[in-house]
């Protein structure tokens, strides 16, 4: 049985006084449903450490982001070596507004994943269409074609730890959540017509896919109880504390 994640992405948001509160909140009520679901907080990257102090138990930090290279002169860029030294164990890759905002593209997202991998950090991989792909049929194809990229390394053990976001375009930041059946259909091909052919029925059946794309406390449950979804990857809902705590709430009860 796959346990529950919910995950937050903070984006580029919040003071750290603002952070510091929403994290106390979160730590005490994730204490309370450890057994039920995992719960991921990923605050913008200067916030990591002192988030990882606060979270004394079972939520964990993730970055937002980790360089393709090791070390070196890349301004700005924070590897995933940086990230060990100071604790942190999950990070996102290959979000949608890195690859809209920032141009990455699905190499780079496969060099990342890489990178994670090779300093034990578990990635959460992102794929996802756009609206236009969509509305032109394409958006198995084009999941299937991030995912592909984003795994071209990954041997089956290191699969088993790592975590699969979909998070359709058109659906993050609008408020137009893909519909339980949208998101099912995409997770249930991801398991089977992505994972399964490259690391056999029993990896793809171990491996978490959550989804994100306006996740709110009126319809996680719905999304939840779908057999392939197995949690959230929450962005505006996950800076409030009353509903990121309901959406977390959702995925105890089931
Ligand atoms: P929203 O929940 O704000 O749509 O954002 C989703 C997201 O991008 C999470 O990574």
């Amino acid at each position: 049985m796959r346990r529950k994640i919910v995950a937050g992405n903070w984006k580029m948001n919040l003071s750290w006084e603002e952070a510091k509160t929403l994290l106390l909140g979160i730590n005490r009520f994730a204490n309370i449903h450890k057994r039920d679901c995992k719960v991921i907080i990923c605050p913008p990257f200067v916030y990591l450490d002192r988030a990882n102090d606060i979270f004394i138990g079972h939520a964990s930090v993730g970055a937002q982001n980790i360089s393709e290279y090791d070390n070196g002169a890349y301004t700005g860029e924070i590897s995933g070596e940086i990230l060990n030294s100071i604790g942190v164990h999950y990070t996102i890759v290959g979000h949608s507004e890195r690859r809209q905002y920032f141009g990455e593209t699905n190499e780079q997202v496969g060099r990342k994943v890489d990178k994670a991998i090779e300093r034990n950090i578990k990635a959460i991989i992102c794929c996802g269409e756009t609206l236009e792909d969509r509305n032109a049929g394409r958006q198995k194809h084009v999941v299937k074609e991030q995912l592909t990229a984003a795994l071209r390394n990954v041997n089956k053990e290191a699969m088993e730890r790592q975590i699969i976001a979909y998070e359709p375009v058109w659906a993050v930041g609008t408020g137009q959540t893909a519909s339980p059946a949208q998101a099912q259909e995409m997770h249930a091909f991801i398991r089977n017509e992505v994972l399964e052919p490259i690391f056999g029925a029993e990896v793809a059946d171990n491996s978490s896919i959550i989804y994100g794309g306006s996740v709110k406390p009126g319809n996680a449950e719905d999304l939840f109880v779908q057999p392939d979804i197995d949690g959230a990857l929450v962005g505006g809902a996950s800076l409030s504390l009353e509903d990121f705590n309901s959406i977390i709430h959702a995925a105890q009860r089931l």
